[in-house]
């Protein structure tokens, strides 16, 4: 029996593989046939040596081996009749990969060690290697795909998933969130039985209806139970299935939506899938989502707080002047923003929806003095300055499109349908992608810019002939930010697609920030920052305070409710504030003044969803960085008669003692007592809400 190691652990005798983190193991093994089997995803076993792949024997005739073994890449052919994760077409018209092993490589990554195993065909020059990143100190993996054609004829790849998970259990439940424009990221949860689950976008913009994620749980809650989970790294057309088999387990895949898809491999081409980044948890979701920020935090975002930010949108809409626009940010500065976003309306002819994009020189009648009057106004406040695009889109009467009509997609025969009132550009044509970076280089080269917010109003449609453009056209996108980014580095990218329609793992890095969801109602929002908040880091969560009425709910909401509510992200202001009574601008100036107090333990904490055991909707939430903390209370309407709720904290040390800071006092308690007794919690009225603070106390209760 060998010593527990972490990282990649080999048995070469029986060909078998574990990967080990810290709390978990996942291994797999090839077996004399060359198959990849799975054999364990759970928590942490330490010997190799206790596992064993079993001679694989069918049940009968009608239940193939394929299809009771558990393979880590099943591939279309033989008699495989489950889902697969790669469906090839070869110049020659057969249509099945048969593969066999070739070995395996280990390579050492940033704070990863990865294991990539190499396929073959057995007759056609196709190489598939599987790629397991293991991050020991996260407990996480990613897992992805590279196919190269080493052939010299083009492959048609017509189906690819990232990669295959098992999980040894029936009846599991499944979760992610259902939505659409103004109502992202609603979680649902849902019984695994027989058949399929399968959530997808063939959009070609993620995650407005699903979102390209798994989580299986076996009746977990935030602290307790067996939680299975991935995220898929990709902001395209993605597709994830979950199949109870008829054998006693679960699969769930993940990748590219094969739904009128098709790669042509050429000869020397090589292609990577998207990863997926996984793990698994046996304490509840809590620790998923720790996990899942932390990496977040560490790896994908970049670094620095986010600052505070004052967007013009709701206030004017496509109503811009130079004049106005200068008053808001004297205001926007006056109680405390730090950067000032000119949204929408800024250039062209943008008087509303059907106009301007694609015409990306600044609006003379709105701006008689060009954009730099009101950029040097706000840089001479000590503001950041940032803009609005919406890059990949055209309106019809532009001049982009009189000089370029075939830049959009469309079929030759067919009239390209708009939304929005406008058409998607090609990105997968090279010219195009050069014409926007250049478009967006000079821009950022020309004036002094720190932020752009990046926008995508509409789905695609009337593509074109190729197949592949639900993944080109994000990896275009991609690479023109990438690009600008190493030539502006200061530069922040917020990444929205009408309101929340690409808040993904793909995305995320690229861009430094997700802007939500356009519903900006306070209690709303709470549901959408919950759900949010499973998967996705706080920091890149983009949370604005806006005017009551608000535009989509109409609710009335006050003022205290609508800040708490924002400072649970990225803090912004999107309100009217040249409206601003002066008791707004006092509330406003002060709850600013105190989220930038707490924005590291914001934006950088440990998050917790708190239980709420009260008959009464309380919705409670921790953060906490190092020996200091808070939490945001929230009550919308008290419903049965005034109960109170009780706040059990989590994360403390039992045999420490916080001074814990209330509304109407101080307390000094033990972390055990707060932990496990909890304080009680009233709050009256309808949109009442309160803010916590707590600190360690070094000395003790003195
Ligand atoms: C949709 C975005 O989500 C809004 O915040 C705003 O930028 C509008 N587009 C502008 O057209």
């Amino acid at each position: 029996m060998g010593k527990a190691k972490m990282g990649i652990v080999i048995n070469h005798s029986e060909n078998i593989f574990l990967l080990q983190t810290r709390s978990n193991s996942y291994a797999f093994g090839i077996d004399d046939q060359g198959l990849v089997r799975h054999l364990y995803w759970g928590k942490r076993i330490n010997e190799v040596e206790d596992f064993e792949l079993p001679v694989l024997t069918e049940v009968s005739t009608n239940d193939p081996v394929y299809e009771i073994t558990r393979e880590e890449f099943p591939v279309y052919g033989s008699l495989r009749y489950k889902e697969h994760c790669l469906k090839v077409t070869f110049a020659d018209g057969v249509r099945e990969v048969v593969y066999e092993y070739v070995g395996y490589r280990i390579e050492n990554g940033e704070s990863c060690e990865e294991l990539i195993l190499e396929l073959k065909d057995r007759h056609y020059a196709l190489k598939m290697e599987l790629h397991y990143k293991v991050y020991e100190a996260y407990d996480l993996m990613e897992r992805f795909v590279v196919l190269y054609n080493a052939s010299d004829e083009t492959m048609e790849v017509e189906q690819l998933q990232s990669g295959q998970f098992h999980i040894p259990y029936e009846n599991l439940n499944f979760s992610n969130v259902h939505g659409h424009w103004g109502a992202e990221q609603q979680r649902f949860v849902q019984k695994v039985s027989y058949g399929k689950i399968v959530i997808e976008n063939r959009r070609g913009i993620s995650s407005h209806n699903h979102n390209p994620y798994f989580i299986l749980d076996r009746d977990a809650t935030e602290t307790s139970g067996d939680v299975y989970f991935g995220a898929l790294r990709q902001s395209g057309n993605f597709s994830g299935v979950v199949e109870q088999t008829p054998y006693g387990g679960t699969l769930v895949q993940m990748g590219l939506n094969a739904h009128d898809f098709c790669l042509e491999l050429k000869a020397g081409e090589r292609f990577a899938s998207p990863a997926i980044l996984c793990g698994y948890s046996d304490c509840g979701f809590e620790t998923m989502s720790h996990r899942l920020h932390r990496f977040a935090n560490d790896f994908i975002l970049s670094e620095g707080f986010r600052p505070v930010l004052y967007n013009s949108w709701e206030a004017t809409e496509f109503g811009v002047t130079c004049e106005e626009q200068k008053k808001l940010a004297k205001k926007a500065k006056e109680f405390g923003a730090e950067l000032f976003v000119v949204d929408d309306g800024w250039f062209g002819e943008r008087n509303g929806i059907d106009n301007g994009l694609g015409d990306w020189y600044v609006n003379e009648k709105k701006f008689p003095n060009g954009i730099d009057e009101l950029i040097r106004e706000v840089k001479s406040l000590g503001m950041m300055f940032g803009i609005w695009v919406e890059p990949e889109m055209v309106n019809p009467p532009t001049k982009l499109f009189a000089e370029h009509p075939d830049w959009i997609y469309h079929f030759d025969t067919r009239t390209s349908d708009t939304s929005r009132g406008q058409y998607v550009l090609d990105l997968t044509k090279a010219e195009v992608k050069s014409f926007l970076y250049e478009m967006l280089d000079n821009l950022l080269s020309g004036h002094e810019i720190d932020y752009i917010k990046w926008d995508a109003n509409r789905p695609i449609s009337q593509t074109n002939l190729h197949r592949d453009l639900w993944y080109r056209h994000i990896e275009a996108v991609y690479d023109i930010v990438k690009a600008l980014k190493k030539k502006h580095p200061h530069v922040l990218f917020e990444a929205c697609a009408s309101g929340g329609g690409r808040i993904d793992y793909g995305i995320l890095g690229i861009f430094d920030d997700f802007w939500t969801s356009d519903n900006t109602d306070a209690y709303d929002r709470l549901t959408i920052q919950d759900s949010y908040s499973y998967i996705y880091p706080i920091k890149a969560m983009r949370a604005w305070v806006t005017d009551c009425p608000n535009f989509l709910s109409a609710r009335m909401i006050p003022m205290k409710f609508r800040f708490h509510s924002a400072m649970m992200g990225s803090l912004g202001i999107g309100c009217n504030v040249l409206k601003f009574t002066e008791e707004d601008t006092a509330t406003a100036k002060e709850m600013i003044r105190e989220y930038k107090e707490i924005r590291p333990i914001v934006q950088e904490g440990i998050f917790y969803r708190l239980e709420n055991p009260s008959a009464n909707d309380y919705a409670v939430y921790e953060y906490q960085k190092e020996d200091q903390g808070l939490i945001f209370a929230f009550l919308a309407q008290g419903k049965i008669g005034h109960r109170s709720t009780t706040v059990r904290f989590r994360g403390l040390e039992a045999d420490a003692v916080y001074t814990v800071l209330l509304e109407n006092g101080e307390l000094k308690k033990s972390g055990a007592y707060l932990m496990q007794h909890g304080l009680e919690l009233r709050l009256n009225g309808d949109y009442a809400s309160t803010l916590i603070r707590f600190a360690k106390c070094e000395t003790g209760r003195a």
